[in-house]
């Protein structure tokens, strides 16, 4: 290595002598651990995902995720509007959708008055420079809690992209800026861009959750949207195995090919290779989702005492930004603009 010659400093060590490098010269002051700093956290690298219900005025904490609440739209384009206010530059909308309206079929998906869409127009009208971002699956619309469609115990591909194209295009149609498309069939990205263009949306973008992994730490979302109780069978059949790494790349480079402009790694923390791969590989904005279970996870260490709370947020987003993430999902999103604006 150029930079430094073992050899050397070895000798002078047993000589008695002084370290030939000390590093710790400049971590002495924080001006200079300031101008040495590799990565940079801010605000702008932050996107909150909030859960939308029905109602006026209304919401309802999620147990499995201590602070985190469902709210109905009115109070959902309130708390975007703060969001902003702190710098967070996007939210990403999730439903949930009252269990009378689920079905097989998904039929709530591609109404265009769904708690969603509504959301989409209010935080629109009250924060226009707001990004939004809307994922592009079934899950929180099926019976089965399923992310596409099922003929018997399939979940069928093909017929899901139909119902998935449906979605999006209800979402681009209600003012969406960022279609999310999360469910992990095969071709979702081709068929929902050659619609969007078709219909004259070319500038909404596109952010592949790309390499998605049938993870358990999703277990506290699944309770956010009220599909944990429904969900019949698993999503190992088209989310990724968390045993593969080179699949990743395979997915990565078809959503790109396929028309996404960004990609997404999730979950965050267990899966930092990945990002760190994608990035190196692509050098396109990549984007990693911070997902329910590693914030739940967090929240129970810092409820009990064992880690401290401000210092481990910013560590663990920090952690995303070395990996190479442009940006994350994060239920911690507000709370760690405020952090950084101290
Ligand atoms: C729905 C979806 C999930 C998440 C985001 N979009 C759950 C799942 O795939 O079962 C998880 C987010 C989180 O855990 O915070 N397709």
């Amino acid at each position: 290595n150029a930079y430094y010659d073992a050899g050397a400093a070895l000798q002078n060590a047993q000589a008695g002598g002084f370290p030939l490098t000390r590093l710790r010269r400049t971590r002495q002051a924080a001006w200079s651990r300031a101008l040495v700093a590799e990565n940079t956290l801010s605000a702008s690298n932050l996107i909150w995902p909030i859960f939308v219900m029905d109602g006026l005025r209304a919401k309802q904490p999620v147990p499995s995720l201590p602070g985190v609440d469902r709210m109905s739209v009115d109070l959902a384009a309130e708390a975007a509007e703060q969001a902003a206010e702190l710098g967070v530059p996007a939210v990403a909308l999730f439903p949930y959708t009252r269990p009378d309206l689920r079905d097989e079929a998904a039929t709530e998906a591609f109404n265009p008055e769904n708690v969603v869409c509504r959301a989409v127009r209010a935080i629109k009208a009250r924060v226009p420079n707001m990004g939004i971002i809307c994922d592009v699956a079934l899950d929180p619309y099926t019976s089965h809690g399923q992310d596409g469609l099922m003929v018997g115990d399939e979940i069928v591909n093909d017929l899901s992209l139909e119902a998935l194209t449906r979605q999006a295009m209800n979402q681009a149609e209600a003012g969406c800026d960022v279609l999310a498309p999360s469910d992990m069939m095969d071709g979702r990205i081709g068929v929902i861009r050659s619609a969007l263009e078709s219909r004259g949306f070319y500038n909404t973008q596109i952010m592949a959750y790309s390499a998605k992994y049938a993870s358990a730490f999703y277990g506290p979302f699944r309770d956010a949207v009220g599909s944990s109780g429904t969900l019949r069978g698993d999503k190992r059949t088209y989310q990724m195995d968390p045993a593969n790494s080179d699949e990743a790349i395979r997915e990565v480079a078809l959503d790109l090919a396929e028309g996404a402009d960004m990609v997404m790694v999730k979950p965050g923390m267990p899966y930092l290779d990945i990002v760190r791969r994608v990035h190196e590989e692509f050098k396109v904005p990549t984007f990693v989702y911070q997902v329910s279970g590693e914030y739940a996870m967090l929240l129970a260490a810092f409820q009990n005492g064992w880690l401290t709370r401000d210092k481990v947020i910013l560590e663990s987003l920090m952690a995303f930004r070395r990996a190479g993430a442009s940006g994350i999902l994060t239920y911690f999103a507000p709370e760690a603009a405020r952090l950084l604006k101290a």
